[in-house]
């Protein structure tokens, strides 16, 4: 092998190695299975919630940005590479009972209403589309596998 094939080979390999880098740390931030535990509630009523993140993101095939958003003028600029706050750091109105009755602009940023809507929306029109799906609509089917 003269010396210029095997620098094209390992500039080649260097490339492989450098892409599955990549690949690996993409992978590792769809987190598996954890709780989602919001610390701005002084005290749980009903427990934190057991997701399977990885499986919602590949197994049920939704995409990332159907739960992960960055509103600018009102269009979710949000994109798979970005870093992820947590919903708690922009919904943080902390209502738990009665926050239907809050006006809209604060049921915006309450955060029992944006997993709620975000969550339970989507389970009740799975459950509507198939009446075989699984997706959890009362509160024990998400609530009680916490512990
Ligand atoms: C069905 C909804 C849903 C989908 C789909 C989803 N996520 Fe998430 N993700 C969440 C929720 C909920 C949290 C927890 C947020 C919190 O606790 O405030 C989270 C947390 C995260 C975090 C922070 C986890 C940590 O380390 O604490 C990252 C990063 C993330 N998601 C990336 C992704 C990527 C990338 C995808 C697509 C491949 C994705 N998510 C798909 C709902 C989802
Ligand atoms: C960077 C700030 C930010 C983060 C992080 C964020 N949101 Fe939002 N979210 C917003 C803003 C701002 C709106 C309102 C957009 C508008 O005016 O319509 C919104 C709207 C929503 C809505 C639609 C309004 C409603 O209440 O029905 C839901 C649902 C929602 N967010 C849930 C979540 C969930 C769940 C998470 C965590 C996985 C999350 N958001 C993370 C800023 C954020
Ligand atoms: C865009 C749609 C969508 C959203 C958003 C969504 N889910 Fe799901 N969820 C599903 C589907 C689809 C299933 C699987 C139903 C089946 O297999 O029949 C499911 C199943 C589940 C299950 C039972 C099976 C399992 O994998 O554990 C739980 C618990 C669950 N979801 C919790 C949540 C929580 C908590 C959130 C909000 C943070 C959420 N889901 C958001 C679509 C969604
Ligand atoms: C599809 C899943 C899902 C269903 C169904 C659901 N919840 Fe939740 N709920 C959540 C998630 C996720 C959170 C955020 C948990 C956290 O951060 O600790 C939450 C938070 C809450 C909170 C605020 C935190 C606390 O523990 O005080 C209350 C109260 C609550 N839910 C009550 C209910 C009630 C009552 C029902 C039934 C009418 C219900 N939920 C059904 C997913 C669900």
């Amino acid at each position: 092998m003269n010396s210029r094939k095997t620098l094209t080979l390992s500039a080649a390999i260097a490339l492989i190695l450098f892409a599955g880098a990549f690949l690996v740390v993409a992978h590792d931030e769809v987190r598996d299975v954890f709780k989602i535990e919001s610390t701005i509630w002084p005290n749980e009523t009903r427990g934190p919630v057991l997701f399977t993140h990885k499986k919602h993101a590949e197994d049920y095939s939704i995409s990332c940005n159907e739960c992960h958003h960055v509103y600018e003028n009102g269009k979710n600029i949000w994109q798979e590479s970005d870093p992820v706050d947590r919903c708690q750091d922009c919904h943080f109105e902390t209502t738990v009972e009665g926050e239907r009755r809050l006006p809209p602009d604060l049921q915006k940023l309450n955060l029992k209403l944006a997993f709620h809507n975000l969550c339970q929306d989507c389970h009740r029109a799975e459950v509507r589309r198939d009446r075989a799906s699984t997706a959890p609509v009362t509160c024990g089917g998400c609530h009680s596998r916490s512990q």
